[in-house]
This record gives C-alpha cells, sequence and structure tokens, in this order.
C-alpha cells in the first residue's frame, strides 16, 4: 500500500510546526512505550490515514450505500465499514506484530503471525449511521499482550479485561482527522497533519472536568430503561427546578467515538444503559472494541468509565462481541447517577 501523505521535511511552515508540537514517535519514546508497540501503532496509523483519504472522498470514493450483507450483530454493513475492515485486517496481519486480530465485523478472530507479541481488537468505523450522512465516524482501537501459550486464532485468546490493555484509543474522521490515545501514561490528543502525513501531538493529559451539564443518551429508548435510570434523567431533566437544582444540556451525535470525543474534550456524562427494547440484548455497545478502550482513556484523563455494577475494565470478558452496559464521564456526576442504582 502506497502511503498518500508523502513527508515534506523541505516545507518551511513543517518545521516551524515541529518546533511546536511533537511528532507521534518521539512523544511515544519520551512515555517509555517499548519499541515494538511504537510500531504496531504506527501500523495502525497507516490504515486509519488510508480510510481518513477514503472517508473525505465522500460520494467521489464510491463507497456509499449499504451491502448486501449483515454483519454478526445483524446490522446492515455499510461499503465503507467493510473498506475499512479489510484495509485494518490487512494491514495488521501483515506486519508481523500481531498475533490475531479481532473485529466487529468478523465473526471470529483472525490469526496473524504466530510470533505477533500482540493481539487488536478493533470497530473499524464506530457511527457507520453517520457514513451517508457525511458526519463524524471514527476507528475504535485496543491493544492486549497476545498469551504465549494459546495458538494464533484462538478467541481465548481476547478474553482479557480492560485492565490488561497496554494501548486504546481512536482515530476521528471530523473536520480534522485527530487521533486520541493512550499507553497508560494519560490521555493525549494530536492532529493529522496532511502536509507532512503525520500526526502531531497537540494536548498532553487530556482531563475531563469532573462535574458537568451536559449528557447523552438516546431518549427515544426512555420507557425501555430500568427505574434507576428513568429517575436519574428525569432529574436531569427538571434542570432548576428538580432535585439538581441547575439546567442540564442534551447532546447525541450517534456515534459513541464522537460523543465520548466531546466527553474527553469539555466534560459530560454518556450512557447506554440496560433496556428491555429487545429482551434477549439488554446492552447495545460491545466491550471489546467499544467499552474497554474508551474506559482507559477516560480513567486515564481522570474520567469514570462504570457499569451498575462496577468498573467496566474490571470486565472478565466472556466471548469477543460481548455487549454491555455503559456509564461513563465527568467523575462527579457517574458518581451521581450510580448513587441511583443504590
Ligand atoms: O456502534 C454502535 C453505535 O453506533 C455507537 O457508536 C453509538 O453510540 C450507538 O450505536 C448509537 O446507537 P443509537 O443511536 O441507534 O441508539
Ligand atoms: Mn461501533
Amino acid at each position: 500500500m502506497t502511503d498518500r501523505f508523502n513527508l515534506n521535511l523541505a516545507n518551511p511552515l513543517l518545521s516551524n510546526l515541529g518546533n511546536l508540537m511533537q511528532r507521534l514517535a518521539p512523544a511515544l519514546r519520551q512515555d517509555n512505550v517499548p519499541l515494538d508497540l511504537i510500531s504496531l501503532i504506527k501500523t495502525i496509523l497507516a490504515a486509519t490515514k488510508e480510510i481518513s483519504f477514503r472517508v473525505s472522498q465522500g460520494h467521489l470514493g464510491d463507497v456509499m450505500g449499504s451491502t448486501l450483507d449483515e454483519n454478526i450483530q445483524g446490522e446492515v454493513q455499510k461499503q465503507l465499514d467493510v473498506v475499512a475492515n479489510e484495509l485494518f485486517k490487512d494491514i495488521l496481519l501483515e506486519s508481523g506484530f500481531v498475533k490475531a486480530i479481532s473485529s466487529e465485523e468478523e465473526d471470529h478472530s483472525v490469526a496473524g503471525d504466530e510470533n505477533g507479541k500482540y493481539i487488536v481488537s478493533f470497530d473499524p468505523l464506530d457511527g457507520s449511521s453517520n457514513i451517508d450522512i457525511n458526519s463524524l465516524i471514527g476507528t475504535i482501537f485496543s491493544i492486549h499482550e497476545a498469551p504465549k501459550d494459546m495458538a494464533a486464532g484462538d478467541d481465548d485468546m481476547f478474553k482479557q479485561s480492560g485492565n490488561k490493555q497496554v494501548c486504546a484509543g481512536y482515530v476521528l474522521y471530523g473536520p480534522s482527522t485527530m487521533l486520541v490515545m493512550t499507553t497508560g501514561s494519560g490521555t493525549h490528543f494530536y492532529v493529522l497533519d496532511r502536509t507532512h502525513g503525520g500526526f502531531l501531538l497537540v494536548e498532553r493529559n487530556v482531563q475531563v472536568p469532573v462535574d458537568t451539564n451536559e449528557f447523552a443518551i438516546n431518549m427515544s429508548n426512555q420507557r425501555f430503561w430500568q427505574a434507576p435510570m428513568q429517575n436519574y434523567i428525569a432529574d436531569l431533566i427538571a434542570g432548576d427546578t428538580g432535585p439538581r437544582e441547575k439546567n442540564f444540556n442534551m447532546r447525541w451525535i450517534a456515534a459513541m467515538v464522537g460523543d465520548i470525543h466531546r466527553v474527553l474534550c469539555r466534560g459530560g456524562i454518556f450512557t447506554y444503559p440496560a433496556d428491555s427494547k429487545k429482551p434477549e440484548q439488554p446492552y447495545k455497545l460491545r466491550l471489546m472494541y467499544e467499552a474497554n478502550p474508551m474506559a482507559f482513556l477516560l480513567e486515564q484523563a481522570g474520567g469514570l468509565a462504570m457499569t451498575s455494577q462496577g468498573r467496566i475494565m474490571d470486565i472478565e470478558p466472556e466471548s469477543i462481541h460481548q455487549r454491555v452496559e455503559v456509564i461513563m464521564g465527568s467523575k462527579n456526576e457517574v458518581e451521581k447517577c450510580l448513587s441511583y442504582y443504590k
């Protein structure tokens, strides 16, 4: 695959920028990230740069519309989901750094190099209902060390808690393409600089404000929620006439990656609670490639990432496409929400 973003060190603008903003690899070395993990991260980012380009092409890239296939969750796959998945999968499996990958778009994990040190779980394009309306979408990834005693391709390799993640992040394909990532030394923001093709560090150690007056939830599911969530949201909506004695605002991007990005930027609470809409499926979001990586990013930024029962990252996974209840964001607000469940 060719890199569309050729390095142009002669660019005078770039040399100025370089003085102000650190490039990705030196920033990671500063955090003592092992060299082979840095190489894997760079491989992941090569795939996201290609996806970013294709997303930006929109209709011109002939990628709009739906395929006839449905993925394992029964959702109609968009062509761009498929394209992003294939790109990510091919680049990662060819790299030699990964023992296996697991994707939202693959029924089972896919074997890579038997000697690969890492395994990667990913959602190639989160927020797929936003693809056709030229709105916010992103790629989410989570990296664990590969167990040495299991063969590549064994799904059980992925049954590791979020606590064991060595890196988590997302790339947001918005007005600018941003990387938000943690390796356990804080959560940092990077922006893709298209003049030289690399990600530049723009904000180190992002901190989520502990208090907020903003919430994100799909209100159309209200009648299906459990009583504690019904009561909590009712009190937010009551605003300064209710027990909270302040007004709240609501935001819903319908792409977790966009909603969590807003929370990281300015605080808020994001929840996809249990509901009884489909009794056989009480939760919507996936543990391995949605909840866990976002939980790692938020906790590293001083936020909380919980279910009504405990920390998301403490959950011992039972299957690679497991779904989970999610209540995350500004610390004090998440704690307030959880108090309704006691
Ligand atoms: O991947 C699932 C997802 O697209 C999330 O990104 C998002 O938060 C959620 O589903 C939106 O679901 P809905 O708006 O349909 O409730
Ligand atoms: Mn998703």
